[in-house]
């Protein structure tokens, strides 16, 4: 049959913020062969924590991939066609775990996770050079203080860390270690992307800092090795896919950039996931924003070959809105439902939401924002804060990406835009009309999984990629046009001066 004729196959663990996922592509064509896709439970044990179980995100990657595997021979694809596995993932997330036992001492902190924040408050002063090691600004964010937190915090974490135990990783580097043997040999590394997350790392040398290290006094031999975003890392121990090299890591921004293709200096794309992720491609020059956004290593995507980085505006909150008013208020029952409502009444009415929950990321980093709903009148109901709630994510969108066109000089004349969100063709034409230029979205969603199979199978020693340029005019996408026009709109001088937070009580924006 023709199924025959597939040739290698490349395959993507994605493990997100709200979900797993495990996907196959054909790698000649980049075309999404089969996937299964399981949720994950996030816990909040007090107000403004966030954990996750590292079992079941384990479980999940495993359950995942055995169905996977299943669906794919069903198809009658043979799954011994699949040559490499990439890793990607939600980043900054931190954990600790024993080394002999295999088991992590406390749960994940997820990124999103706010107990850290009287640390930053008293960390008024951070050196300038030590911000200018890591590209980043301090905040509850990043995982050095996450994993402060645990040493000071949770006795298993200090004596683990006292008998020489103690390994510390983002997902990438707990799911590599437990996939390529766990404490019968597992590899304990990460890759430069997710290592430029942690504030340990110096990314003008690509390694940890000593200096940054000891400032926040974290044990430089629990940090797992750093190794480029596309190398044999090690082989699949157990399951169906055995004997597989693990040869692409990259965290899941950076993933979605390179599956995007913004290869070259300029390049950018937004991510709309639990949060939502601008980055831009500056080459081979880490750049320093002016403008709150954090720089960041993009991808290397081979031993030899050299670092790319970007600017990154990072939005914390963005589809977890849409979970909030699922699980929270109670007043939709998911997405689907959440566009019908917002397209039926198609304005907010004056109704504004604020979706501060985690604090406000770039362009503030204001630990102590919270969320707010505002400008409410009787008339007001679940379909206007529906609407205000698309809106607000567009927003957030609208000034990381006004940052982003301060910092480079050359405004973004289109943006490509990529995950989960974006199915909701509502958000997308109002990201369009909000950002005044269009929003172009592939027809293959999966990009952030697509990046890290094709650094897999890039690989030295793998090699199966064969993606070429002309595969890629192949790729086809959809456009969404800006709708307003912008002479008529009051609202967007008076957006573009103001933050977020001084636009909100103005209230006179009606759309259209
Ligand atoms: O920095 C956090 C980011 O990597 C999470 O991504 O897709 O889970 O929202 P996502």
């Amino acid at each position: 049959s023709s199924r025959i004729m597939l040739g290698p196959l490349v395959a993507a663990i994605d493990q997100g913020t709200s979900s797993t996922r495990f996907l196959v592509f054909n790698s000649k064509t980049a075309e999404l062969l089969s996937h299964h896709q399981v949720e994950i439970k996030q816990s909040f044990p007090k107000e403004g924590w966030v954990e996750e179980d590292p079992r079941e995100i384990l479980q999940s990657v495993y359950e995942c991939m055995e169905r996977t595997c299943e669906k794919l021979t069903q198809l009658n694809i043979d799954i011994s066609n699949i040559k490499a596995i990439g890793v990607t993932n939600q980043r900054e997330t931190t954990l600790v775990w024993d080394k002999e036992t295999g088991e992590p001492l406390y749960n994940a902190i997820v990124w999103l996770d706010l107990r850290t924040q009287s640390t930053v408050e008293l960390v008024i002063i951070f050196p300038v050079s030590l911000q200018h090691k890591t590209g980043l600004p301090i905040s509850t964010y990043f995982s050095a203080v996450k994993l402060r937190w645990l040493m000071d915090n949770v006795d298993e974490v200090h004596e683990a860390i006292l008998s020489h135990r103690a390994m510390f990783g983002t997902i990438d580097s707990w799911l590599i270690w437990c996939l390529t043997g766990g404490k019968k040999g597992g590899v304990h590394c990460t890759d430069v992307t997710n290592a430029s997350r942690t504030m340990l790392f110096n990314i003008h040398t690509m390694d940890w800092d000593p200096e940054l290290c000891s400032y926040f006094g974290i044990p430089m031999e629990i940090l797992p090795r750093v190794r480029s975003s596309s190398e044999i890392y090690g082989l699949m121990k157990s399951g169906a896919l055995t004997g597989i090299p693990i040869s692409g890591c990259l965290g899941d921004q950076s993933a979605a950039l390179v599956g995007q293709m913004c290869f070259q200096d300029g390049h950018a794309k937004n991510t709309y996931g639990t949060g939502c992720f601008l980055l831009r491609n500056t080459g081979s020059k880490p750049v320093m924003s002016d403008h709150g956004l954090l720089t960041t290593v993009a991808y290397k995507l081979g031993r030899d070959k050299p670092a790319c980085y970007a600017l990154e505006g990072s939005v914390a909150i963005a589809g977890a809105v849409v979970r909030w008013l699922k699980d929270n208020l109670g007043i939709i029952d998911g997405s689907e439902e959440l566009e019908k409502l917002a397209a039926s009444v198609g304005t907010s009415y004056g109704c504004y939401f604020v979706p501060a929950f985690s604090g406000l990321y770039a362009p503030y980093w204001e630990p102590s924002a919270r969320g707010i709903i505002c400008g409410l009148t009787q008339f007001t109901n679940r379909s206007h804060l529906a609407f205000a709630a698309l809106e607000a994510v567009c927003f957030q969108t609208r000034e990381i990406l006004d940052a982003m066109n301060q910092d480079s000089g050359i405004p973004l004349n289109q943006l490509q835009v990529d995950g989960g969100m974006t199915s909701n063709r509502l958000l997308m034409q109002l990201q369009a009309d909000i950002l005044c230029i269009p929003v172009v979205k592939p027809s293959m969603p999966e990009t952030t999984a697509l990046g890290a199979a094709m650094a897999a199978g890039a690989a030295e020693g793998v090699s199966v990629w064969s993606l070429s340029p002309e595969d890629l005019s192949e790729v086809t996408s959809e456009k969404f046009e800006p709708q307003i026009n912008p002479e008529g709109q009051t609202w967007l001088p008076l957006y573009s001066e103001t933050s977020i937070f001084s636009s909100v009580p103005l209230g006179f924006y009606i759309l259209g």
